[in-house]
């Protein structure tokens, strides 16, 4: 009785942190479109509303990202997405961007081997080929049912009209304002004379004049013609190497979507060339073998038991994930059973574990805007999950000049030098080592649950390396802690990613007891500010949709 309400106490405490105006979330009975920008979700839900399906509001969604959400919305970026039809048929779409032909394993590398600090991360030797258009016109042929120019159409009004800048927007772009200057040969138009406020106007000319391209020449009008030569041109003046055969080459692929059970739901996830969808099946399968229900929400024992499994998923990460088109990634032997279950045999709920000696890598404590998420549910009951990128918040922070779209710096995400950790602190081996043409390993996890052969909920986050664990935290939310969809988005999470050995925590994120207990055991904590930020739908029991928008960014649900 008392560890019971020892752990009400907890949840009501931690729960609060992220305390939202309506607890309950949206709701809607028909449709719904949760993205991390209002204006996004409004165009999503405009094109709903019109009859569009779930695939033509993600097309539109997209693209409107690309406008008003600079950040990680993009058209010179990728992603990856799942998607469950009405009738039940599954499928994934990879948009991935590529490493061009002409780089190779060790472009990041000095004559003696050293790894050039920031070579990977920023500037125009950092960029992939982007996937974006490709794979938002490849969707929208597949299953979309709108004409293409109506769901791309409020994106150019956006860029034109101009976007009314949040808080948090205006913040961004003042902070990155050096080095929008240092990485590009003009003045971009996300660098002011004196600083962005709240409330104010940015407007994307050129962005809505290459989108108009897109409009009228589809998937042509980025990776041929004008756009492609002013990518061509900017590779050019900053020793980037993306060329008109790269940008003609790219191809978005349909993949089969990742496949597995917890507790008699369904989880349908990416396949690789994101590793997250392996690393959130397999962390699933450790756990199915424990109550975390009878532990408690945010319990010692249940925060020690989901950092364990973390701990060692990440391990696994670094040596077996990539592009399986271009290195065989084991994925039945990483999410068989017995696997999983030998992974645990030496976990010890009294103590912390302790990972392998391999140096360790710094993880950024920023909050995890990188990348972005949407989740989207028509009137048919159609629904898809996607997560976009261009990486690192904006990217490169090189804009194509007179194209207006920020570029990408995926190539951060290949294992740049073997045990050298990204951005993100993760450590790559040889499977995930540069080639041309090769898609870099990607966290990224857009998710579909199902119950019963019904949709239960659709699910997916930004944050990098933090992306799998926050998706897995706002599924045993729900699926175990019965919380509803805004209340499992708002709750803090933790993050454990085998190196550096440490479990990070959001500040006010698990209160002071917790903490010692944690640190008794062994464990390092540490503390920054949020993990992730989840956009999310739930199906309730009365068949409505409630959506989650996580409150640590300006993410918005809409609905009818
Ligand atoms: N660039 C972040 C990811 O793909 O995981």
């Amino acid at each position: 009785m008392r560890f019971i309400f020892n752990s009400l106490v907890l949840i009501f405490f931690s729960l609060t942190v992220f305390a939202q105006t309506n607890p309950n979330g949206t709701i809607a009975g028909q449709a719904m479109v949760v993205s991390a920008h209002p204006e996004a979700s409004r165009i999503g839900l405009e094109i709903l509303q019109k009859g569009g399906t779930a695939f033509d509001a993600a097309v539109a969604v997209e693209f409107a990202l690309a406008v008003c959400y600079p950040v990680a919305g993009n058209i010179g970026g990728g992603g990856v997405l799942v998607y469950r039809k009405k009738s039940g048929e599954v499928g994934a779409l990879d948009y991935r961007e590529k490493a061009p032909l002409a780089a190779h394993r060790d472009m990041y590398l000095d004559a003696q081997g050293n790894v050039i600090a920031g070579l990977s991360q920023n500037g125009h030797l950092a960029v992939g080929v982007p996937g974006t258009v490709d794979g938002m016109t490849n969707l929208h042929q597949k299953l979309g049912i709108l004409p293409f120019k109506e769901v791309i159409q409020p994106a150019i009004d956006l860029a034109r009209n101009g976007v009314t800048l949040t808080e948090k927007e205006a913040r961004g772009l003042n902070n990155n304002r050096e080095d929008f200057i240092k990485y590009n040969h003009f003045t971009p138009p996300l660098v002011k004379n004196g600083t962005w406020e709240k409330g104010e106007l940015l407007r994307l000319e050129d962005l809505a004049k290459t989108l108009e391209r897109v409009r009228d020449y589809g998937r042509a009008g980025f990776y041929e013609g004008e756009t492609a030569y002013l990518i061509v041109r900017e590779m050019q003046k900053g020793k980037g190497i993306i060329t008109y055969q790269d940008l003609q080459n790219y191809r978005s692929v349909w993949r089969r979507p990742l496949v597995g059970n917890y507790k008699g739901h369904k989880i349908i996830t990416m396949s690789p060339p994101s590793g997250g969808g392996i690393l959130l099946l397999q962390m699933l399968g450790m756990l199915e073998n424990y109550d975390l229900k009878k532990m408690g929400w945010h319990s010692p024992q249940a925060l020690q038991l989901i950092a364990e499994v973390q701990r060692r998923v990440f391990a696994d990460r670094a040596t077996y994930l990539c592009d399986a088109d271009f290195y065989p990634v084991p994925i039945d032997n990483l999410l068989n059973k017995r696997y999983l279950a030998k992974r645990m045999k030496d976990y010890n709920p009294q103590k912390a574990g302790v990972s392998s000696q391999i140096k360790a890598g710094e993880i950024s404590e920023t909050i995890s805007e990188q990348t972005t998420h949407y989740s989207i549910v028509d009137k048919w009951g159609n629904a898809v999950s996607v997560t976009t990128t261009l990486n690192n918040g904006y990217g490169a922070k090189v804009m194509v000049e007179g194209a207006g779209f920020l570029l990408n710096n995926e190539m951060d995400d290949f294992s740049i030098k073997p045990g050298y950790p990204n951005f993100y602190g993760v450590i790559g081996g040889e499977a995930n080592a540069i080639a041309p043409q090769k898609r870099m390993l990607s966290s990224m996890t857009p998710t579909i649950v199902e119950k019963n052969g019904q949709l239960k909920m659709i699910v997916g986050t930004p944050g990098g390396s933090t992306i799998p664990n926050s998706v897995l935290q706002t599924i045993l939310n729900v699926l175990e802690y019965g919380m509803g969809m805004q209340v499992a988005v708002g709750a803090s999470r933790l993050h454990h990613q085998w190196q550096p050995d440490v479990i990070f925590v959001e500040e006010n994120g698990i209160d002071k007891k917790t903490a010692e207990a944690l640190e008794k055991m062994g464990y390092k904590l540490q503390y920054r500010s949020g993990i992730g930020r989840v956009d999310a739908i739930l199906v309730l029991p009365d068949g409505k949709y409630e959506g989650g928008a996580d409150p640590r960014g300006d993410d918005t649900a809409l609905g009818y």
